[in-house]
């Protein structure tokens, strides 16, 4: 097992922090969430389904899991999507509550309410309409964190039809075999973005996407937002006319609770991104509660801020879907944490009285090491709960949020969860749980997880395992797009005919986890072969296919190696072909391999080093062994090496490192 994260063995949960009884006073959540879970789980969910969301027809069946791993929740209830995080608070009488406290990087800021929000939501939708997009087409996302990123996204799930939003720092390639793999209809674009005080074009991405060969795409319509010039094609619109030449009223239509939602590309262990398929009415219903009750959330008069991109599951779930589904007032960034200086967060949080903050451990960790005057500027009293997401969090990151940000006295809550799950499945609940720096805990009610070694039983407390959720959930994937075998295979064949496992399929999450003497959990990181690189999920099999389809590439591994800031970073070690060797020194050659992979698949996936060698590391048949590149990657004696078919074959990689 591939545990990178070695000193959270260490933290067994000596440091506690019990919830203070002025929190657990107010608390959305009472302890009755986990006895009404444990007593009846399914009416448990149909409880919180039934509060939680309107359903314009109401759902008789809760869960149908009579062919698994294909679940179906609510199914012959019906709902729409967008009506429930727009019209309904509209008609409540809130619309004058502000939705979206827009700030763009250059400064710029824009306050939407829920009724300017619905109305421009309206009038996209008839847009899509009127360019022939219907209930199940799927429409590609292409988008900086603006807010027709949010009204696009809406507008789709509005119509019934099926977003897939592509991360606008994904590269043209990725961006069309996403298009591809989906057969999306339309893309919708901007002009560019901004980013660190510069503008960056996202158009022309699409316009090479979408120039070799016949596409899927009928029409791209493209939001301006920075004004610079853009080569104009016949398919292309201009969204700013497209909006005003359509009604602006719109009735949204119900749709059965298990219509397709959207897509979401995510990186598996083998070459090509997954499309994760999430449907309507029991994600929105955990993604809804979860929101809710693990932010403490009080619509009225929190100010919320998930500074996740919207083109990754944690900006679907917790930037759209939950908030909106709340009522809730949040704050959407544009920019990034340090431009134009190292306090813009804080600067945004003490602007708007931000009082739940939701963001990932790689960021804590870069503001820890540049220092806590930078956020001691700052007024951040308004502050009330602090989530985390995307990786493990060290203690030590965790008590510097809590301490610095959180002025010793918030909450913090880790959650753990992924694209797969769709919603948060475990972590602590403020007001309910003591907390423990560095994990996250206990499963959300209504959520069955458990830690299980190889032959499917349960470890035990003080032992670690794999991460394994054994009963069927709300905002479970209901598939991999186009691929339901992969989908059996990747998630739910690792147990199945293990001797200890219970009976019934369990979901296996790729993540090795540990219970501690009191039996609450601690994530310690993916146990296959996915990276995750600031909170993003990355391939090493991805970016190795990338590498070696570059002419100089003879062969190549990835590894994630251990990174203070960023979790892991990606490093890796490249055969170059005979021919290629002695022309062009080390550094040239891996500058050009680095921006290869950079435009094949995006800047993310970048290696942060290339190590040219002769020879990979491999087992007598053939299998690259990465544990013990990870071992020289991160600097450490190279562990046993007696499986390898030469053993030499470290040695000479090794002195070559030094
Ligand atoms: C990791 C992001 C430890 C984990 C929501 C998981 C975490 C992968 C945590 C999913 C956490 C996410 N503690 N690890 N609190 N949250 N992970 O699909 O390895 O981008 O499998 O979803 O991130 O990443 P994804």
């Amino acid at each position: 097992m591939s545990v990178q994260i070695d000193h959270l063995h260490s933290e067994s949960g000596s440091r506690r922090f019990a919830p203070t009884a002025e929190f657990s006073a107010q608390a959305e959540a009472s302890p009755e969430l986990y006895s009404d879970a444990q007593a009846d789980r399914l009416g448990f969910w149909a409880d919180q389904s039934r509060e939680l969301l309107h359903w314009h027809k109401p759902f008789t069946k809760i869960l149908d899991w009579t062919n698994p791993p294909f679940a179906k929740w609510f199914d012959d209830g019906e709902l729409n999507v967008a009506y429930n995080c727009l019209d309904r608070h509209v008609e409540a009488g809130n619309g004058d509550r502000v939705a979206l406290h827009f700030e763009g990087e250059p400064g710029d800021s824009r306050d939407i309410t829920y009724a300017e929000l619905t109305a421009e939501v309206k009038r996209a939708t008839n847009v899509l309409i009127k360019l022939g997009v219907k209930s199940g087409d799927r429409v590609a996302i292409y988008l900086p964190m603006i807010p027709e990123a949010v009204i696009s996204m809406l507008a789709v799930a509005r119509l019934g039809a099926v977003h897939s939003v592509i991360f606008g720092g994904f590269s043209a390639e990725s961006l069309r075999s996403r298009i591809d793999d989906a057969n999306a209809v339309l893309v919708i674009t901007a002009d560019g973005g901004f980013r660190k005080g510069r503008i960056s074009a996202l158009k022309p991405a699409v316009d090479a996407a979408l120039q070799s060969g016949d596409s899927s795409v009928q029409n791209v319509l493209v939001v301006k937002r920075t004004g610079q010039d853009v080569e104009w094609n016949d398919r292309d619109l201009w969204w700013h006319d497209e909006l005003a030449s359509v009604e602006a009223e719109h009735v949204a239509e119900a749709f059965p609770a298990e219509n397709p939602l959207f897509i979401l590309y995510t990186s598996g262990t083998t070459g090509a991104p997954k499309g994760i398929l999430h449907t309507s009415g029991g994600y929105l219903t955990q993604g809804a509660f979860t929101h809710k009750n693990v932010f403490d959330l009080k619509p009225e008069t929190d100010v919320y801020w998930c500074t996740a991109d919207v083109g990754w599951i944690t900006g679907h779930t917790y930037v759209v879907y939950g908030p909106l589904a709340n009522g809730a007032t949040q704050v959407l960034f544009e920019g990034t944490p340090d431009s134009p200086h190292p306090g813009r967060w804080w600067e945004i949080i003490e602007k708007y009285k931000v009082s739940i903050l939701y963001t990932a451990p790689t960021a804590i960790r870069t503001f820890m090491k540049l220092g806590r005057q930078i956020p001691q500027k700052f007024d951040l009293t308004s502050l009330r709960v602090l989530g985390s997401v995307g990786e493990p969090i060290n203690p030590e990151a965790w008590m510097w949020y809590r301490e610095v940000i959180g002025g010793n006295i918030t909450p913090v809550v880790d959650t753990w969860w992924q694209t797969e799950t769709g919603a948060i499945m475990v972590s602590a609940i403020p007001g309910l749980t003591e907390t423990k720096p560095g994990a996250a805990q206990v499963a959300i009610p209504g959520i069955a997880i458990d830690v299980l070694d190889d032959d499917g039983t349960h470890v035990g407390h003080g032992n670690g395992g794999l991460l394994v959720v054994t009963e069927p959930w709300p905002a479970m994937l209901r598939g991999i797009w186009g691929d339901p075998e992969r989908f059996k295979e990747t998630y739910w064949d690792k147990f199945e005919g293990t001797t200890g496992a219970k009976d019934g399929p369990l979901y296996f999450a790729g993540d090795g986890a540990r219970l501690d003497d009191d039996g609450d959990i601690w994530l310690l990181g993916r146990v296959d072969d996915v990276m995750n690189v600031s909170g993003h999920r990355l391939s090493t099999a991805e970016i190795e296919s990338s590498l070696v389809a570059h002419p100089l590439t003879a062969e190549a591994a990835v590894v994630g190696a251990s990174d203070e800031v960023t979790g892991q970073a990606v490093v890796a070690f490249v055969v170059i072909k005979f021919s290629q060797a002695e022309t062009a020194s080390h550094e040239d050659i891996s500058a050009v391999l680095r921006a290869h992979v950079s435009q094949q698949i995006g800047a993310i996936a970048r290696p942060r080093e290339i190590f040219i060698v002769d020879e990979l590391p491999k087992t007598r048949s053939g299998k690259i062994m990465r544990r013990l590149l990870r071992d020289v990657a991160e600097g450490r004696e190279v562990g046993d090496t007696s499986t390898l078919a030469d053993t030499s074959v470290m040695q000479i990689i090794t002195q070559k490192m030094k």
